[in-house]
């Protein structure tokens, strides 16, 4: 796999009204046939927002106990398959998905509502979304792209941070995507919105939540045990969490377990920048009631 022969960075288009690269699109047909199950699970996020982190909790609190050989076998993305990507290193997402044996099928989605399957709305499908506020989301997927050849070329932080507020990244606008799935909250009921920033603040607390949503009842031991396993630090040493088994990423310029912190975004935007993005910030969520905390 080292001397495997990368591919070029992908372009942007337009597809539906979302900028998209082909790794997301080329497998469309079946994306949009998938046949949910009423007990699959779907994890939702915009990229950087803390997927990785929220399906390895979901993942140690259903098969932890029953199945620990998962641990060390099975890397995260092909314990909770990535719906629509076809990166042709992998079999595409929905036939991982397919192929999946466990109950519930945990499954991986960055579309924005508007294009997820409604087979996962007509089954009435238990949602998780994940939400890290815009400026730290902004910053790891800046060095994400950096390090990410199956994403188009960053450039440099100022021209990236026009590219975000102008919506222009693969999934679409941060903007659009939580506040379109805040909105769905109000119709699906099974929908549980979580904070990245709430995670860092209170892992314990967050775990309970997610608990009390899913239905699932462990014993302090087994809470205590899934809270140690998903520490920063623990999964960045995780082989089967961290990516390092990832031929297109190159974890010498950037890893992807990453900082794993609220506020880095202090570390990267100017005054000057801070300034202007809090501004246009305003106008773009002016009618929404989500709230986010840039700092913990
Ligand atoms: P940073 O780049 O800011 O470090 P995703 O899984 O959606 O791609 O999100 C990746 C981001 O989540 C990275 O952010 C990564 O470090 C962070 N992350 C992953 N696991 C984490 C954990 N256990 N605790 C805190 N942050 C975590």
């Amino acid at each position: 796999m080292e001397n495997m022969e990368l591919p070029p960075r992908p372009k942007l288009f337009d597809f539906h009204g979302v900028s998209m690269t082909h790794y997301f699109t080329d497998n469309w047909e079946n994306i949009q046939n998938f046949q949910a199950r009423p007990d699959d699970i779907l994890i939702a996020t915009y990229p950087k927002a803390g997927t990785t982190w929220v399906s390895y909790i979901l993942d140690l609190l259903y098969f932890g106990q029953t199945a620990p050989e998962r641990q060390t076998s099975l890397p995260i993305y092909e314990r909770v398959p990535f719906l629509e990507s076809d990166f042709h290193i992998l079999p595409p997402g929905t036939e991982l998905a397919d192929k999946l044996s466990t109950s519930p099928r945990l499954i991986k989605t960055h579309l924005p509502v508007q294009l997820v399957p409604k087979s996962f709305w007509e089954q009435n499908c238990r949602v998780v979304y994940v939400a890290r506020n815009a400026k730290d989301n902004a910053v790891s997927y800046f060095h994400f792209d950096r390090m990410n050849q199956a994403d188009p070329e960053p450039g440099d932080w100022n021209n990236f941070l026009q590219r975000f507020m102008d919506g222009k990244m693969v999934f679409g606008p941060w903007y659009d995507h939580v506040t379109g799935w805040w909105e769905r909250k109000q119709t699906h009921s099974k929908l549980h919105y979580v904070f990245y920033e709430d995670m860092v603040e209170d892992t314990g607390r967050e775990l309970d939540r997610l608990c009390s949503f899913l239905g699932l009842s462990p014993s302090a031991e087994e809470k205590e045990s899934v809270r140690g396993g998903v520490q920063f630090d623990i999964m960045k040493k995780n082989s089967m969490a961290n990516y390092s088994t990832v031929p297109i990423m190159d974890f010498k310029i950037s890893p992807f377990m990453r900082k794993g912190k609220v506020g880095d975004w202090k570390n990267h935007f100017t005054v000057a920048q801070s300034e202007q993005f809090d501004e246009d910030y305003r106008k773009k969520m002016k009618n929404t009631t989500v709230q986010f905390r840039t700092v913990v």
